[in-house]
């Protein structure tokens, strides 16, 4: 039934490439205006519809491997000296871990990679999508979120005339020059429509996915939520796991175990908004923080609902912090706005916490497990039937869980941070 539904991957990667530039208001939507002056550039060069396309998926990431908010934020700054090659490698690593993307990888690889320093030749290319995308960039981190565009275009164009046939090539500064004569391009690269101009116009609009082609999109965007923070590397890849065996065991059918499994890799999509400063906190937050905390399930909603065929996955992903009572945060629903699918993610998720290790604790043992849960029914938080699930088959669960969290720790421990 679900499962014949498919993604416009336009939507898609609209959608979660604004997500990982809403953790600030100075870098909102960089990479989406980053991915529009290198769309533009690539069709003066006259790419070809698959290079265009490419370089247009590596624009909309290419910053994902600067893996926490200040991090991010950095990167705006021309003054700091700044270590480009680090955020470029993890951007590649992370990217390259889905089958398409694998030129979009090596694009990102080399975004900040001066002309000067190439061996290749000009013709190639990955060498002239990089550079494009590395003047996008450099385009883009000067615009100034505090003055009128218009008022500020000529002192944009001096300081690219610095940069020409030194860490950018001739040629690709003169498409530049054509685009930055017309008002029109210096409108479109600010406008508040800029989604819709980017989804109708862009090379994207016509390709789409089905749910497992899904599956390794979350993938891709499980990792990057779980390695903001080192104490957190396998969690989302933990409660994943526990959705999808959970969902198993009370019988949902394959199709919707599958989106079980996408929705557990989104639950905490919107913690790329949260500041890692709060989330690495080790000692109980403030109230203040706790409300900051509070909005990351509003935005992980807020970006999955954005994307069409996914609103129902939406509401399951988003939930995760409700109770039956209808005192959890941010939505408050009641018992009847929660669905099966977002009471066993609910459950998986606080099973992954209660057993995992963090900073000032280690895992949870079954006992004190059981016992917590317990009380959460006591009071009625829970669904009981999917808490009764999850005792009568607690080592199996717990197992499932943990074999698939050493798969994700690997990966980040022996990939992803030995660079
Ligand atoms: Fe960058
Ligand atoms: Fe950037
Ligand atoms: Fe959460």
């Amino acid at each position: 039934m679900r499962q014949n539904k498919v993604i416009n991957l336009g939507n898609l990667f609209l959608s979660l490439s604004e997500a990982v530039d809403l953790a600030n208001s100075e870098i909102s939507q960089h990479q989406q205006k980053t991915a529009y002056i290198c769309l533009e550039i690539s069709k003066l060069a006259k790419f070809l519809p698959s290079l265009v396309r490419d370089l247009f998926i590596a624009a909309l990431f290419h910053d994902v491997g600067a893996i926490s908010v200040e991090e991010k934020t950095s990167l705006k700054n021309f003054e700091e000296e700044l270590n480009l090659v680090e955020h470029s490698e993890r951007g590649a690593i992370l990217l390259k871990t889905v089958p398409f993307f694998e030129r979009a990888a090596e694009i990102v690889r080399n975004h900040h990679k001066p002309w000067q320093e190439w061996q290749l030749s000009w013709q190639e290319e990955v060498v002239r999508a990089s550079q494009i995308l590395l003047l996008a960039d450099y385009v883009e981190r000067l615009v100034s979120h505090e003055q009128y565009i218009l008022h500020q275009k000529e002192s944009i164009c001096e300081k690219i005339t610095i940069i020409s046939g030194d860490l950018v090539h001739e040629e690709i500064v003169g498409y530049f020059w054509h685009l930055a004569k017309k008002e029109e391009f210096w409108l479109d690269l600010t406008s508040p429509v800029l989604y819709s101009v980017l989804f109708h116009n862009g090379p994207l609009r016509n390709y789409y996915i089905d749910f497992s082609e899904l599956e390794t999109i979350s993938l891709f965007y499980r990792n990057l939520i779980d390695y903001k923070s080192p104490f957190t590397a396998t969690h989302t890849a933990g409660v994943s796991s526990c959705a999808e065996i959970i969902s198993q065991l009370f019988g949902l059918s394959e199709g919707e175990v599958l989106l079980m499994k996408i929705a557990g890799n989104f639950h905490d999509l919107g913690k790329l908004v949260v500041p890692n400063r709060i989330l690495e906190k080790p000692g109980p937050l403030t109230k203040e923080e706790f409300d900051i905390i509070k909005s990351h399930t509003y935005y992980t909603y807020y970006i999955v609902n954005s994307i069409k065929g996914l609103e129902e996955i939406a509401a399951w992903a988003a939930y995760h912090h409700e109770k039956l009572t209808g005192d959890g945060y941010p939505f408050r629903c009641t018992k009847d706005e929660l669905t099966i699918f977002a009471r066993i993610l609910a459950v998986s998720d606080i099973f992954t916490a209660l057993t995992e290790e963090r900073p000032y604790r280690p895992g949870m043992e079954k006992e004190k497990v059981i016992k917590d849960f317990n009380d959460m029914l006591a009071k009625k938080e829970l669904d009981e039937t999917v808490v009764q699930l999850l005792f009568d088959n607690y080592d199996t669960i717990f197992e499932y869980v943990k074999s698939n969290q050493k798969l994700a720790e690997d990966f980040y421990n022996n990939i992803f941070i030995k660079l």
